[in-house]
């Protein structure tokens, strides 16, 4: 028996945010995005969309494509580092929205990793048979954490949400192996400072920007390469299977230059790594889950492929994920 995803969805907002509306807010050119980063455009939600609206447009989408009925969900995951709230989770919210019932539901934060780290922990409780049915969402609305006057940050992220849906089921499919890890040493260098038990906000937290998503690119970059590079070596260990068994690589998209790093490092063509980075930028914990819908739709990945996820973000936090599709 494996547990295998049996549906993807994914939703992008309607506005496109290009690097030349970008050009007018900070001091920034679209060569340098293009160049520095691969980024040429990004989905951007309206003032009335939050987390949840846009998690539910991508789970109605991977239920509809498993055919798997909501009443069915007994088991709800929500990864996110952008909730419409600090509480109650977004996972009650999007239960409710949905109108799933009987079910155990819970916000996971591993940030850019937390769709790694959410579908692993939806693997063990169907693994056990505690639960029959996962709906595992990953929704992000990072313009809403973004400084718009930081031009180190606000050209690389995006909005957006993707989901999967996940069962036990015969046969040898269904993830094979997951690999997570973590260093909270490094939470200095990507993080936003204000709004929690910490520094909780005031006029003056406001007034200081303490509000947005803050990042040390280049520090951040600089682990990022090497981690991944063992994340999605450490997955294919737990299985048994090599890099020359992958079909599709699908890694999170933070810059272009990570990901052709990321390749040259693992020596494996970059044909078989998917990129989506041009047009949707970074949205932390979706990034994965909108990418892995849209391989999906695509016809990029066949029955009985073997393809890895491979994440890395705040925390530090970082992890692959090997599945038999
Ligand atoms: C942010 C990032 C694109 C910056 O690229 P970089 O090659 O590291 O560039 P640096 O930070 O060294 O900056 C180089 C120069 O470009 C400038 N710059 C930064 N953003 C710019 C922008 N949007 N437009 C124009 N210039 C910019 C910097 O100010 C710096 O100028 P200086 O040399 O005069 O000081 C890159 O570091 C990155 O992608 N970081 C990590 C992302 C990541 O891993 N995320 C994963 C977790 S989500």
């Amino acid at each position: 028996m494996g547990v295998r995803i049996i549906g993807t969805g994914s939703y992008l907002p309607e506005k496109v945010l290009t690097n030349k509306d970008l050009e007018k807010l900070v001091d920034t050119s679209d060569e340098w995005i293009v160049s520095r980063t691969g980024i040429k455009e990004r989905r951007i939600c309206s003032d009335k969309e939050a987390a949840s609206d846009l998690g539910i447009k991508a789970a109605r989408r991977a239920l509809a494509d498993a055919n798997v009925r909501v009443e069915d969900i007994d088991l709800l995951i929500v990864a996110t580092i952008t909730p419409d709230m600090f509480f109650p989770a977004t996972a009650c919210i999007i239960q409710t929205k949905l109108g799933i019932k009987n079910a155990a539901v819970f916000d996971l934060n591993a940030a850019c990793t937390g769709f790694i780290y959410s579908l692993s922990t939806a693997q063990q409780f169907l693994q056990t048979g505690t639960y029959k049915t996962a709906l595992v969402i990953a929704t992000e609305t990072l313009s809403k954490i973004t400084d718009w006057e930081d031009r180190n940050t606000c050209v690389l992220l995006g909005d957006g949400a993707g989901a999967a849906v996940l069962r036990k089921q015969k046969g040898d499919s269904g993830i094979l192996s997951c690999y997570l890890d973590a260093n909270g040493q490094y939470g200095d260098l990507l993080n936003m400072p204000g709004g929690g038990s910490r520094i909780p906000a005031t006029v003056a937290t406001v007034k200081n920007r303490l509000h947005y998503l803050k990042m040390r690119g280049n520090e951040t970059f600089r682990i990022a390469i090497p981690e991944m590079t063992k994340s999605v070596k450490r997955g294919l260990e737990g299985c048994g299977l090599n890099i020359e068994d992958i079909a599709l690589l699908i890694p999170h998209q933070a810059n272009i230059r990570i990901i052709k790093a990321l390749a040259k490092r693992l020596s494996i063509p970059i044909e078989k790594v998917f990129v989506n980075i041009d047009k949707c930028a970074n949205t932390s914990a979706a990034t994965v889950a909108i990418a892995l819908d849209e391989a999906n739709r695509q016809g990029r990945i066949k029955e009985g492929d073997i393809i890895e996820l491979v994440a890395f973000g705040a925390g530090f936090t970082w992890g692959s994920c090997v599945i038999k599709w």
